[in-house]
Protein backbone atom coordinates (compact mmCIF):
# COMPACT_ATOMS: atom_id res chain seq x y z
CA UNK A 1 0.00 0.00 0.00
CA UNK A 2 1.39 3.18 -0.49
CA UNK A 3 1.08 5.66 2.03
CA UNK A 4 0.13 9.72 0.57
CA UNK A 5 2.60 11.53 2.04
CA UNK A 6 2.29 14.82 3.40
CA UNK A 7 4.39 17.57 0.84
CA UNK A 8 6.18 19.70 2.92
CA UNK A 9 7.01 23.36 1.45
CA UNK A 10 10.90 23.94 1.00
CA UNK A 11 11.69 27.05 3.89
CA UNK A 12 12.33 30.25 1.44
CA UNK A 13 14.80 32.45 3.33
CA UNK A 14 15.70 36.15 1.35
CA UNK A 15 19.33 37.20 1.25
CA UNK A 16 18.11 40.34 3.09
CA UNK A 17 18.17 37.84 6.51
CA UNK A 18 21.80 36.80 5.55
CA UNK A 19 24.97 38.59 6.00
CA UNK A 20 27.39 38.80 3.22
CA UNK A 21 31.37 37.71 3.57
CA UNK A 22 31.95 41.83 3.61
CA UNK A 23 29.14 42.47 6.26
CA UNK A 24 30.43 39.57 8.23
CA UNK A 25 34.47 40.92 8.92
CA UNK A 26 32.74 44.32 9.29
CA UNK A 27 30.43 43.36 11.87
CA UNK A 28 33.45 41.34 13.61
CA UNK A 29 35.23 44.87 13.50
CA UNK A 30 33.14 46.64 14.79
CA UNK A 31 31.29 45.19 17.38
CA UNK A 32 34.78 44.10 18.63
CA UNK A 33 36.20 47.39 18.80
CA UNK A 34 32.87 48.42 20.88
CA UNK A 35 33.17 45.86 23.15
CA UNK A 36 36.95 46.42 23.58
CA UNK A 37 36.15 49.99 24.55
CA UNK A 38 32.94 49.51 26.26
CA UNK A 39 32.46 46.15 28.19
CA UNK A 40 32.02 45.48 31.87
CA UNK A 41 34.64 43.74 33.73
CA UNK A 42 33.19 40.57 35.33
CA UNK A 43 34.67 38.23 37.58
CA UNK A 44 34.03 34.88 35.69
CA UNK A 45 35.60 37.33 32.48
CA UNK A 46 38.28 37.61 33.85
CA UNK A 47 39.23 34.14 34.95
CA UNK A 48 38.13 33.34 31.32
CA UNK A 49 41.01 35.75 30.43
CA UNK A 50 43.63 34.82 32.74
CA UNK A 51 43.37 31.40 34.15
CA UNK A 52 45.93 29.14 32.66
CA UNK A 53 43.85 26.32 33.77
CA UNK A 54 41.56 25.25 31.26
CA UNK A 55 39.67 23.00 33.78
CA UNK A 56 39.43 25.99 36.18
CA UNK A 57 38.40 28.59 33.16
CA UNK A 58 35.38 25.78 32.14
CA UNK A 59 34.24 25.25 35.76
CA UNK A 60 33.96 29.32 36.46
CA UNK A 61 32.23 29.87 32.93
CA UNK A 62 29.69 26.83 33.42
CA UNK A 63 28.77 28.23 36.99
CA UNK A 64 28.85 31.98 35.50
CA UNK A 65 26.63 30.56 32.28
CA UNK A 66 24.17 28.68 34.91
CA UNK A 67 23.35 31.37 37.00
CA UNK A 68 22.65 33.57 33.93
CA UNK A 69 19.94 31.99 33.06
CA UNK A 70 17.47 33.49 33.56
CA UNK A 71 19.04 36.14 35.91
CA UNK A 72 20.70 39.42 35.49
CA UNK A 73 24.49 40.26 35.52
CA UNK A 74 23.99 42.73 38.32
CA UNK A 75 22.34 39.82 40.27
CA UNK A 76 24.71 37.14 39.78
CA UNK A 77 27.89 39.06 40.34
CA UNK A 78 27.87 39.08 44.19
CA UNK A 79 26.66 34.89 44.07
CA UNK A 80 29.02 34.03 41.35
CA UNK A 81 32.14 35.62 43.97
CA UNK A 82 30.87 33.87 46.92
CA UNK A 83 30.56 30.21 45.02
CA UNK A 84 34.12 30.96 43.79
CA UNK A 85 35.60 31.62 46.95
CA UNK A 86 33.29 28.30 48.74
CA UNK A 87 34.30 26.28 45.80
CA UNK A 88 37.14 27.15 43.45
CA UNK A 89 37.25 24.21 41.80
CA UNK A 90 34.95 21.53 40.17
CA UNK A 91 36.31 18.93 42.83
CA UNK A 92 35.68 21.60 45.88
CA UNK A 93 31.77 21.57 44.55
CA UNK A 94 31.75 17.87 43.95
CA UNK A 95 32.27 17.24 47.49
CA UNK A 96 29.85 20.05 49.18
CA UNK A 97 26.27 18.73 50.73
CA UNK A 98 23.10 19.71 48.01
CA UNK A 99 21.76 21.40 51.01
CA UNK A 100 25.39 23.27 51.22
CA UNK A 101 24.66 24.49 47.18
CA UNK A 102 20.96 25.28 48.04
CA UNK A 103 22.03 27.44 50.85
CA UNK A 104 24.51 29.49 48.81
CA UNK A 105 22.21 29.25 45.83
CA UNK A 106 19.18 30.92 48.05
CA UNK A 107 17.72 33.71 46.46
CA UNK A 108 18.65 33.35 42.87
CA UNK A 109 15.98 30.95 42.03
CA UNK A 110 15.57 28.37 39.51
CA UNK A 111 16.85 26.12 42.05
CA UNK A 112 17.28 23.04 39.52
CA UNK A 113 20.17 24.75 37.99
CA UNK A 114 21.90 24.63 41.35
CA UNK A 115 21.40 20.83 41.93
CA UNK A 116 22.15 20.45 37.99
CA UNK A 117 25.47 21.97 38.86
CA UNK A 118 25.74 20.10 41.89
CA UNK A 119 25.46 16.46 39.94
CA UNK A 120 28.18 17.33 37.10
CA UNK A 121 30.55 18.23 39.69
CA UNK A 122 30.33 15.04 40.87
CA UNK A 123 30.04 13.53 37.40
CA UNK A 124 33.33 15.40 36.21
CA UNK A 125 34.91 14.22 39.27
CA UNK A 126 33.84 10.58 39.27
CA UNK A 127 33.02 9.25 35.26
CA UNK A 128 35.63 12.14 33.56
CA UNK A 129 38.58 11.98 35.50
CA UNK A 130 37.88 15.49 36.79
CA UNK A 131 38.24 16.85 33.59
CA UNK A 132 35.63 19.01 31.78
CA UNK A 133 34.99 18.10 27.82
CA UNK A 134 36.35 19.67 25.47
CA UNK A 135 33.67 20.62 22.82
CA UNK A 136 30.41 22.00 22.58
CA UNK A 137 28.83 18.66 21.78
CA UNK A 138 30.47 16.57 24.50
CA UNK A 139 29.95 19.47 27.27
CA UNK A 140 26.14 19.00 26.15
CA UNK A 141 26.14 15.34 26.21
CA UNK A 142 27.95 15.09 29.54
CA UNK A 143 27.12 17.70 31.64
CA UNK A 144 23.30 17.71 33.18
CA UNK A 145 21.39 21.06 32.03
CA UNK A 146 24.14 21.98 29.48
CA UNK A 147 21.71 22.83 26.53
CA UNK A 148 22.97 24.11 23.37
CA UNK A 149 23.55 28.05 24.34
CA UNK A 150 25.42 26.68 27.66
CA UNK A 151 27.66 24.48 25.74
CA UNK A 152 28.28 27.00 23.19
CA UNK A 153 28.88 29.52 26.11
CA UNK A 154 31.47 27.42 27.75
CA UNK A 155 33.22 25.96 24.54
CA UNK A 156 33.86 29.59 22.94
CA UNK A 157 34.46 31.85 26.41
CA UNK A 158 36.37 28.89 28.47
CA UNK A 159 37.84 26.62 25.43
CA UNK A 160 38.09 29.13 22.83
CA UNK A 161 35.76 26.96 20.39
CA UNK A 162 34.47 28.60 17.37
CA UNK A 163 31.19 28.06 17.91
CA UNK A 164 28.13 30.88 17.94
CA UNK A 165 25.42 31.41 20.60
CA UNK A 166 22.26 32.01 20.36
CA UNK A 167 20.10 33.26 23.50
CA UNK A 168 17.22 35.97 24.19
CA UNK A 169 20.03 39.09 23.36
CA UNK A 170 21.37 37.35 20.63
CA UNK A 171 18.27 36.70 19.22
CA UNK A 172 16.80 40.31 19.34
CA UNK A 173 20.39 41.91 17.90
CA UNK A 174 20.46 39.80 14.92
CA UNK A 175 16.22 39.99 14.41
CA UNK A 176 16.99 43.61 14.08
CA UNK A 177 20.33 43.79 12.50
CA UNK A 178 18.38 41.20 9.68
CA UNK A 179 15.29 42.46 9.83
CA UNK A 180 13.48 39.11 10.74
CA UNK A 181 10.06 39.23 11.72
CA UNK A 182 8.87 35.64 11.69
CA UNK A 183 8.04 34.26 15.27
CA UNK A 184 11.52 34.38 16.90
CA UNK A 185 10.44 30.38 18.81
CA UNK A 186 8.93 28.91 15.36
CA UNK A 187 11.64 26.37 14.53
CA UNK A 188 12.61 27.90 11.26
CA UNK A 189 13.63 30.97 13.07
CA UNK A 190 15.28 28.80 16.11
CA UNK A 191 17.54 27.04 12.89
CA UNK A 192 18.14 30.27 11.32
CA UNK A 193 19.50 32.23 13.75
CA UNK A 194 22.08 29.39 15.00
CA UNK A 195 23.13 29.88 11.29
CA UNK A 196 23.81 33.41 11.35
CA UNK A 197 25.31 33.10 14.97
CA UNK A 198 27.94 30.17 13.57
CA UNK A 199 28.55 32.53 10.63
CA UNK A 200 29.72 35.72 12.48
CA UNK A 201 31.50 34.37 15.24
CA UNK A 202 35.09 35.60 14.86
CA UNK A 203 37.34 32.21 14.72
CA UNK A 204 39.97 34.65 15.95
CA UNK A 205 37.96 35.52 19.64
CA UNK A 206 35.05 33.51 19.84
CA UNK A 207 34.70 34.06 23.41
CA UNK A 208 35.28 37.94 23.11
CA UNK A 209 32.84 38.28 20.45
CA UNK A 210 29.93 36.39 21.48
CA UNK A 211 30.03 37.78 24.93
CA UNK A 212 30.10 40.96 22.68
CA UNK A 213 26.70 40.17 20.65
CA UNK A 214 25.61 39.42 23.88
CA UNK A 215 26.65 42.41 25.58
CA UNK A 216 25.26 44.79 22.87
CA UNK A 217 22.15 42.98 23.62
CA UNK A 218 22.15 43.72 27.31
CA UNK A 219 23.29 47.52 27.14
CA UNK A 220 22.50 49.14 23.61
CA UNK A 221 20.13 47.17 21.74
CA UNK A 222 17.95 47.00 24.64
CA UNK A 223 14.09 45.56 24.38
CA UNK A 224 12.39 48.45 25.23
CA UNK A 225 14.88 51.42 24.73
CA UNK A 226 17.27 50.50 22.61
CA UNK A 227 19.81 53.53 21.72
CA UNK A 228 20.51 52.87 17.73
CA UNK A 229 22.37 56.36 17.94
CA UNK A 230 25.27 54.52 20.00
CA UNK A 231 25.26 51.15 18.39
CA UNK A 232 28.66 50.56 16.41
CA UNK A 233 26.41 48.16 13.92
CA UNK A 234 23.87 50.88 13.14
CA UNK A 235 25.05 50.96 9.33
CA UNK A 236 24.28 47.34 9.17
CA UNK A 237 20.85 47.47 10.56
CA UNK A 238 17.78 46.60 8.72
CA UNK A 239 15.70 47.66 11.25
CA UNK A 240 16.82 50.97 11.77
CA UNK A 241 16.81 51.78 8.27
CA UNK A 242 13.24 50.34 8.35
CA UNK A 243 12.74 52.46 11.78
CA UNK A 244 14.05 55.43 9.47
CA UNK A 245 12.23 55.36 6.40
CA UNK A 246 8.83 54.01 8.03
CA UNK A 247 9.01 50.45 6.04
CA UNK A 248 8.34 52.17 2.58
CA UNK A 249 9.50 51.45 -0.68
CA UNK A 250 12.83 53.11 0.01
CA UNK A 251 15.41 50.73 0.43
CA UNK A 252 18.06 49.97 2.36
CA UNK A 253 20.37 50.18 -0.39
CA UNK A 254 20.11 53.98 -0.50
CA UNK A 255 20.23 54.02 3.27
CA UNK A 256 23.36 52.98 3.70
CA UNK A 257 24.57 54.77 1.12
CA UNK A 258 23.12 57.89 2.58
CA UNK A 259 24.99 56.54 5.55
CA UNK A 260 28.29 55.73 4.07
CA UNK A 261 28.58 58.83 2.05
CA UNK A 262 27.95 61.23 5.23
CA UNK A 263 31.19 59.34 6.69
CA UNK A 264 33.26 59.86 3.60
CA UNK A 265 33.50 56.48 2.24
CA UNK A 266 31.30 53.81 0.24
CA UNK A 267 30.07 51.10 2.61
CA UNK A 268 30.17 48.32 -0.08
CA UNK A 269 29.16 45.78 2.05
CA UNK A 270 25.94 46.99 3.67
CA UNK A 271 24.46 47.64 0.14
CA UNK A 272 21.50 45.54 -0.38
CA UNK A 273 17.69 45.72 -1.19
CA UNK A 274 15.85 46.39 2.10
CA UNK A 275 12.72 44.45 -0.10
CA UNK A 276 12.70 40.76 0.39
CA UNK A 277 11.21 37.70 -1.99
CA UNK A 278 7.56 37.72 -1.35
CA UNK A 279 7.78 34.49 -0.46
CA UNK A 280 10.51 34.64 2.71
CA UNK A 281 9.32 32.87 5.27
CA UNK A 282 11.58 35.32 7.85
CA UNK A 283 10.24 38.41 6.71
CA UNK A 284 7.85 40.94 8.89
CA UNK A 285 4.66 41.22 6.97
CA UNK A 286 4.22 44.76 5.81
CA UNK A 287 0.78 45.33 7.18
CA UNK A 288 2.10 44.23 10.91
CA UNK A 289 4.90 46.89 10.66
CA UNK A 290 3.82 49.18 13.48
CA UNK A 291 5.57 52.83 12.83
CA UNK A 292 5.13 53.84 16.61
CA UNK A 293 7.67 51.14 17.50
CA UNK A 294 10.72 51.36 15.11
CA UNK A 295 13.34 49.16 15.67
CA UNK A 296 11.00 47.18 18.15
CA UNK A 297 9.06 45.51 15.60
CA UNK A 298 11.67 43.01 15.70
CA UNK A 299 11.96 40.57 17.03
CA UNK A 300 8.41 38.96 16.69
CA UNK A 301 7.18 37.25 20.17
CA UNK A 302 5.81 33.85 19.99
CA UNK A 303 2.65 33.41 21.70
CA UNK A 304 3.07 34.04 25.58
CA UNK A 305 1.99 30.95 27.42
CA UNK A 306 -0.56 32.58 29.92
CA UNK A 307 0.50 32.09 33.64
CA UNK A 308 -1.25 29.93 35.95
CA UNK A 309 -2.92 31.71 38.48
CA UNK A 310 -2.51 29.52 41.99
CA UNK A 311 -3.36 30.48 45.47
CA UNK A 312 -2.45 28.46 48.82
CA UNK A 313 -2.24 28.87 52.54
CA UNK A 314 1.14 29.66 54.46
CA UNK A 315 1.02 29.01 58.28
CA UNK A 316 3.73 30.51 60.52
CA UNK A 317 3.61 28.56 63.52
CA UNK A 318 5.88 30.50 66.15
CA UNK A 319 6.95 29.90 69.35
CA UNK A 320 7.26 32.25 72.32
CA UNK A 321 11.26 32.17 72.05
CA UNK A 322 10.91 33.57 68.55
CA UNK A 323 11.77 30.13 66.85
CA UNK A 324 9.72 29.53 63.68
CA UNK A 325 8.85 25.86 62.23
CA UNK A 326 9.85 24.99 58.93
CA UNK A 327 9.19 21.81 56.67
CA UNK A 328 11.81 20.67 53.53
CA UNK A 329 9.92 19.97 50.00
CA UNK A 330 10.79 16.47 49.17
CA UNK A 331 13.35 15.80 46.84
CA UNK A 332 12.40 16.52 43.27
CA UNK A 333 9.78 18.97 41.63
CA UNK A 334 9.54 22.63 42.36
CA UNK A 335 11.80 23.90 44.73
CA UNK A 336 13.18 20.81 45.54
CA UNK A 337 15.23 20.33 48.89
CA UNK A 338 14.38 23.89 50.11
CA UNK A 339 13.21 25.24 53.66
CA UNK A 340 9.48 26.49 53.84
CA UNK A 341 6.79 27.80 55.93
CA UNK A 342 3.91 24.89 55.89
CA UNK A 343 1.60 25.44 53.52
CA UNK A 344 -1.08 23.73 51.68
CA UNK A 345 -2.51 24.58 47.98
CA UNK A 346 -5.97 26.02 48.24
CA UNK A 347 -7.48 24.06 45.15
CA UNK A 348 -11.00 24.91 45.69
CA UNK A 349 -12.97 27.01 43.39
CA UNK A 350 -15.03 28.00 47.16
CA UNK A 351 -12.97 30.69 49.01
CA UNK A 352 -15.51 29.84 51.95
CA UNK A 353 -13.96 26.62 52.13
CA UNK A 354 -10.08 27.94 52.27
CA UNK A 355 -10.56 28.18 56.41
CA UNK A 356 -11.56 24.81 56.93
CA UNK A 357 -8.74 23.82 54.52
CA UNK A 358 -6.51 25.47 56.41
CA UNK A 359 -8.07 23.79 60.07
CA UNK A 360 -7.25 20.49 58.12
CA UNK A 361 -3.84 20.91 57.41
CA UNK A 362 -2.98 22.43 61.04
CA UNK A 363 -4.72 19.06 61.87
CA UNK A 364 -2.28 17.11 59.70
CA UNK A 365 0.62 19.07 61.78
CA UNK A 366 -1.37 17.98 65.11
CA UNK A 367 -2.02 20.71 65.97
CA UNK A 368 -4.59 21.01 68.34
CA UNK A 369 -8.29 22.64 67.98
CA UNK A 370 -8.04 25.30 70.40
CA UNK A 371 -4.57 26.47 69.10
CA UNK A 372 -5.31 26.33 65.25
CA UNK A 373 -8.87 28.77 65.86
CA UNK A 374 -6.75 31.70 67.90
CA UNK A 375 -4.56 31.74 64.12
CA UNK A 376 -4.59 35.19 62.54
CA UNK A 377 -4.79 36.40 59.00
CA UNK A 378 -1.57 38.91 58.56
CA UNK A 379 -2.14 39.68 53.98
CA UNK A 380 -1.96 37.76 51.23
CA UNK A 381 2.23 37.76 49.86
CA UNK A 382 2.25 37.41 45.66
CA UNK A 383 4.91 35.78 44.08
CA UNK A 384 5.77 35.45 40.73
CA UNK A 385 7.55 31.60 39.77
CA UNK A 386 8.02 31.73 35.83
CA UNK A 387 4.56 30.43 34.34
CA UNK A 388 3.20 30.59 38.20
CA UNK A 389 1.30 34.12 39.55
CA UNK A 390 1.79 32.64 43.14
CA UNK A 391 -0.76 34.23 45.65
CA UNK A 392 0.16 33.15 49.46
CA UNK A 393 -2.62 34.11 51.80
CA UNK A 394 -0.37 34.34 55.00
CA UNK A 395 -1.60 32.93 58.68
CA UNK A 396 0.63 33.51 62.08
CA UNK A 397 -0.46 31.36 64.81
CA UNK A 398 1.40 31.16 68.16
CA UNK A 399 2.47 28.72 70.42
CA UNK A 400 3.72 27.81 73.62
CA UNK A 401 7.84 26.58 73.89
CA UNK A 402 7.21 23.47 74.13
CA UNK A 403 3.28 22.46 73.87
CA UNK A 404 2.27 21.07 71.12
CA UNK A 405 4.13 19.15 69.49
CA UNK A 406 3.98 19.33 66.01
CA UNK A 407 4.40 16.30 63.40
CA UNK A 408 5.75 16.81 60.29
CA UNK A 409 3.58 14.93 57.86
CA UNK A 410 5.43 12.23 55.30
CA UNK A 411 5.37 14.54 52.57
CA UNK A 412 8.19 16.60 53.78
CA UNK A 413 11.57 15.42 53.64
CA UNK A 414 11.95 16.91 57.87
CA UNK A 415 11.34 19.78 59.88
CA UNK A 416 12.97 21.99 61.89
CA UNK A 417 12.02 25.15 64.16
CA UNK A 418 14.83 27.47 63.32
CA UNK A 419 15.57 31.43 64.90
CA UNK A 420 15.30 34.27 62.23
CA UNK A 421 19.32 34.48 61.36
CA UNK A 422 18.97 30.44 60.65
CA UNK A 423 16.12 30.28 58.38
CA UNK A 424 17.54 33.66 56.65
CA UNK A 425 21.02 31.75 55.81
CA UNK A 426 18.78 28.86 55.14
CA UNK A 427 18.17 27.03 51.95
CA UNK A 428 15.42 28.65 51.46
CA UNK A 429 13.24 30.47 48.68
CA UNK A 430 13.10 34.47 47.59
CA UNK A 431 8.94 33.74 48.34
CA UNK A 432 9.39 32.60 51.81
CA UNK A 433 11.66 35.32 52.83
CA UNK A 434 9.18 37.32 51.55
CA UNK A 435 6.08 36.10 53.67
CA UNK A 436 8.61 36.36 56.86
CA UNK A 437 9.34 40.58 55.84
CA UNK A 438 5.54 40.43 55.55
CA UNK A 439 4.29 39.04 58.81
CA UNK A 440 7.19 41.35 60.39
CA UNK A 441 5.65 44.47 58.96
CA UNK A 442 2.50 43.66 60.15
CA UNK A 443 3.55 43.27 63.74
CA UNK A 444 5.72 46.59 63.14
CA UNK A 445 2.23 48.29 62.30
CA UNK A 446 0.67 46.66 65.08
CA UNK A 447 2.74 47.87 67.65
CA UNK A 448 2.40 51.50 66.01
CA UNK A 449 -0.97 51.17 66.14
CA UNK A 450 -0.90 50.09 70.19
CA UNK A 451 1.42 52.53 70.81
CA UNK A 452 -0.37 55.27 69.38
CA UNK A 453 -3.84 54.29 71.13
CA UNK A 454 -1.93 53.95 74.25
CA UNK A 455 0.02 57.94 73.67
CA UNK A 456 -4.25 58.99 72.75
CA UNK A 457 -5.55 57.32 75.80
CA UNK A 458 -3.31 58.51 78.39
N1 LIG B 1 24.68 36.50 29.57
C1 LIG B 1 24.98 35.19 29.55
N2 LIG B 1 26.29 34.99 29.48
C2 LIG B 1 26.86 36.21 29.48
C3 LIG B 1 28.17 36.67 29.46
N3 LIG B 1 29.18 35.81 29.43
N4 LIG B 1 28.36 37.99 29.45
C4 LIG B 1 27.33 38.82 29.50
N5 LIG B 1 26.07 38.46 29.54
C5 LIG B 1 25.83 37.17 29.53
Amino acid sequence: MVKAGKSVSPVVIGSLHKFSEVEVFQLREKLLSHYDANHRILPWRSIAATELDRNKRAYAVWVSEMMLQQTQVATVMSYFEKWISKWPTVADLSKATLEEVNQVWAGLGYYSRARRLHEGAVKVMEDLDGEFPNDRDSLVEQLPGVGRYTGSAIASIALGSCVGVVDGNVNRVMARLRGIGADITAQTTVDHMWSLADQLVDPERPGDFNQAVMELGATVCTPKTPSCSSCPLQSLCVAYCRSQDGHQKASINSHFKKVSKSKGKEDEGSVKDIECLPECDLCLRKEDWDSSLGVQNYPRKGQKTQSRLETSAVVMLQRMNGQMYFVQRPKTGLLANLWEFPSISLTSEEESQWEESITQQLQEFAVPQSYASSRIFVSDVLHIFSHIRQTYKVYKLLLDDKKPEVVCPSRYQGSQWMTREEFMSSATSTAMKKILKAVESSEQKAKVFWYTIFVLAY
